[in-house]
């Protein structure tokens, strides 16, 4: 079978998921997806191939970005955290390197009324869509997201 390389790329602060303010982000860890897609798309599971990267670094994201790129990765499931409302270098990577990207959010970005700054996305524009508030499921659903995308 024919396996899709899918980069799953966190941003700063995104290295402890599960730790960090549980409240806001959910108990779950990265070190859970594998078993919530085996679950949840059950054969289809088979035909990807998963990357992890973290860092707290513009820099560091955007050349892994480039790098998923050379690589021919088929699709990225990206949580750029807080970066998403701030970096224009990471939009202008995720605009010109042309892998599928789904813009990824453990919490619901819209309903933090208390912050408006978290509503905005300078990444989103680039992204095939906007996955949100679904914690850990929400990089699954990004998955099955891409695999759709590129079997289409
Ligand atoms: C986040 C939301 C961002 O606003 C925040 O800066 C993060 C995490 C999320 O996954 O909900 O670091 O991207």
């Amino acid at each position: 079978m024919e396996k899709h390389k899918i980069l799953i790329l966190n941003g700063p602060n995104l290295g402890h998921i599960g730790k960090r303010q549980p409240e806001i982000y959910g108990t779950e860890s990265m070190e859970d997806l594998g078993d919530i897609l085996a679950k949840s798309m059950g054969d289809r599971a088979e035909s990807i191939e998963l990357e992890y990267f973290q860092a707290n670094s513009e820099g560091a994201l955007i050349d892994r970005l480039e790098k998923a790129r050379e690589d021919g990765v088929a699709g990225i499931a990206f949580n750029a955290g807080a970066y998403t409302h701030t970096s224009l270098a990471i939009a202008d990577c995720l605009a010109w390197i042309e892998v599928p990207c789904v813009e990824v959010h453990l919490s619901n970005i819209w309903a933090r009324t208390d912050q408006p700054l978290r509503q905005q996305s300078l990444m989103g524009a680039s992204c095939i869509g906007v996955i949100a508030g679904f914690g850990i499921m929400s990089y699954a659903m990004a998955v099955q997201a891409l695999l759709d995308h590129i079997s289409r």
